[in-house]
């Protein structure tokens, strides 16, 4: 099993964001290939956390299957092997692509975040606790931190091209990207949230919110980017949950608390981390994935 932190290619590559590097393959297809880069409090570490980019790549593509008659996705293919990159890329580095890429159409990024919350955690508490509203939606009173709400909300965000994105209501995303793009969106984005949280119930894990994002390709709006993976969502184990208290989630909060006690002043760049920590994290990633899809996870 290979680890992969960095990774150029003798071929153009088009953006590098925190956990992704994206190369442009001509004719309008791009090649999204998912690293095992983790990013806290906006800093990305030198550390890679093994199988992480596999499992964020492998269980998006298992949501994008699960969800393709509900909406399209801009996915060709995931098998490095038939992409025909091999004229241009040496086969060592096609092999390093395996289990972590996918070749995909490239759409017009729709530049909102399109957030669900079913549960009450992170950044919506706080604005409830402040307010008692989340994103512009008026919740009940007396709701403690991890309930369920009797409703999953839509709550925008910008999509910051530097810093932090930050909450927008759905009328503020309407004036960014139209009214009735952002009516659609919010109802895609709510209706595949309550699938999924649906499906992951059944199977003991809570989807308490979820960040989506879509494009138009061809004058479709389309699926893009991850879906329904620890880095975009919080999942929690449904019989852990004490409201009140925030639940473990299956993501870097191991090393966010490990970050927050060694005393780093969060600017660059980041301790290293030790190893245990280092396999907590990728055993949390590779846990979820299990529990989720079901299936084997190739690496
Ligand atoms: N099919 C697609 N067409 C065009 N752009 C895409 C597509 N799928 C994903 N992207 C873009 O690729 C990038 C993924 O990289 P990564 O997740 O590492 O970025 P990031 O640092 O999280 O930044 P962002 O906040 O923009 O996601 C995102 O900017 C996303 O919008
Ligand atoms: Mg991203």
């Amino acid at each position: 099993m290979n680890t992969l932190h960095t990774l150029e290619l003798p071929i153009p590559k088009l953006s590098s964001g925190k956990v992704r590097e994206i190369f442009d393959v001509g004719d309008g297809f791009i090649l999204v290939v998912t690293t095992d880069r983790l990013s806290a409090f906006d800093v990305i570490l030198d550390d890679p956390i093994p199988s992480k980019g596999f499992v964020l790549n492998q269980m998006s593509l298992f949501w994008y299957n699960r969800f393709r008659g509900l909406v399209p996705n801009t996915v060709l293919m995931s098998d490095p092997g038939m992409m025909g990159l091999g004229e241009e890329i040496p086969e060592d580095q096609v092999a390093q692509l395996h289990g972590r890429s996918v070749l995909m159409k490239r759409a017009d990024v729709i530049p909102i975040e399109c957030i669900v919350r079913g549960y009450l955690a992170g950044s919506g508490y706080k604005d409830y606790m402040r307010e008692g509203t989340v994103g512009g939606h008026k919740l009940p009173a007396g709701l403690k931190k991890a309930d369920q709400l009797p409703n999953a909300i839509f709550t925008p965000s910008t999509k910051a091209t530097e810093g932090h994105d930050e909450n927008i209501t759905v009328a503020q995303a309407a004036n960014l990207v139209g009214e009735e793009i952002t009516k659609k969106l919010e109802k895609l984005s709510l209706k595949i949230y309550t699938e999924a949280a649906k499906y992951a119930l059944e199977r003991g894990i809570i989807i308490a919110d979820t960040k989506f994002e879509f494009g138009i390709l061809d004058d479709e709006i389309v699926l893009i980017d991850e879906v329904l993976t620890p880095d975009s969502s919080r999942f929690w184990q449904a019989d852990k949950v004490v409201p009140g208290e925030e639940p473990a989630s299956y993501d870097k909060q191991i090393v966010r608390n490990w970050l927050e006690a060694s005393g780093w002043d969060k600017t660059p760049p980041a301790p290293k981390l030790p190893q245990d920590i280092l396999d907590k994290t990728s055993n949390a990633y590779q846990e979820i994935f299990s529990k989720i899809t079901e299936n084997e996870l190739i690496t």
